[in-house]
């Protein structure tokens, strides 16, 4: 790793890591082209650490939160949760995607129950943990009404619900506040911070915000694009509730844009490049 500016911290490995990412690679083959996804990823993470994926588009954010889902298996390399390789999706990692994956069909409730039914627990006590659940992240009062009845905020309480509901340990958010208004952004931000304080879980979060990652993570993991590398992995020790106005952020938040930027023009540069031999 280059020298780095004071603000930025190497993170620390101390106690046994919940995911393991291990020299791992991913490559697309597409119309006679190679895409390197990512290359070399190596990565550890603590159970109950916050760790947010940064980089611009392309950097292989999703690629690599998808394959410790187990949607798509690196090409090569391997990833281990809780000592277990990962072979496939399991309830233990909950996802979360920016597109609300809501059964339409289903209301609020049922919507967040959906799993529990499945699992075959008690009536009882499924409508017991839904209405709490609703009640925490205030869904209550729209516990009848159907997903396309409710603002994009509202979709995504329903889907950090349903991962609740299933007391998945890890959850995985793939830029799941990216296509929100920036007042009920900063609100759902709040509500995952309380979530993750009072449940514990391990959130591991993409997003190509800068300052999202610096309000969030324990831990920012910038990624580099093309072939995505990890640029730099960096712990966040800006006392709770972060302060977006005070001096650490900002130079935290100056210090990350210089090298995600870095990144963003060598993704522009290719786009140019694209379009050009179009
Ligand atoms: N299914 C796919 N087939 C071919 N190329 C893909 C596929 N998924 C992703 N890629 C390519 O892999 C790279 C990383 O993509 P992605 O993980 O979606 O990046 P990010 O989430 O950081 O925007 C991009 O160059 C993208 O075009
Ligand atoms: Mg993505």
């Amino acid at each position: 790793m280059n020298a780095l500016p004071s603000t930025i911290v190497a993170a620390s490995q101390d106690t046994l890591p919940q995911i393991v990412v291990d020299n791992v690679h991913k490559r697309f083959a597409t119309a006679g082209n190679e895409v390197v996804a990512l290359k070399d990823i190596n990565l550890s993470i603590q159970p109950g650490e916050f760790v947010c994926l940064l980089g611009p588009s392309g950097c292989g954010k999703s690629t690599l939160l998808n394959a410790i889902a187990g949607f798509s298996p690196p090409t090569e390399g391997s990833i281990a949760v809780d000592g277990q390789p990962v072979r496939a999706p399991g309830p233990e990692r909950g996802m979360v995607f920016q597109e609300y994956a809501l059964f339409p069909w289903m209301t609020v409730a049922k919507n967040i129950a959906f799993g529990l039914e499945i699992k075959g627990l008690p009536k009882g006590e499924i409508d017991q943990r839904v209405t709490s659940l609703m009640e925490k992240l205030h869904l209550h009062e729209f516990r009848d009404r159907y997903p396309k009845d409710l603002s994009g905020g509202m979709r995504q309480r329903v889907a950090i619900a349903r991962i609740l509901a299933l007391d998945s340990p890890i959850m995985l958010m793939d830029e799941p506040f990216g296509a929100l208004d920036a007042l009920t952004r900063r609100t759902l931000q709040d509500e995952l911070l309380r979530i993750w304080a009072e449940y514990r879980k391990t959130i591991v979060f993409v997003t190509h915000s800068i300052e999202e990652s610096i309000y969030l993570a324990d831990r920012i993991v910038v990624l580099t694009y093309r072939p995505g590398t990890i640029k730099t992995d960096v712990r966040v020790t800006l006392p709770r509730p972060r302060d977006t106005s005070l001096a650490g952020f900002n130079d935290l938040k100056r210090d990350l844009a210089q090298l995600v930027m870095e990144e963003q023009r060598r993704f522009a540069d290719d786009e140019i490049k694209q379009s050009t031999a179009d």
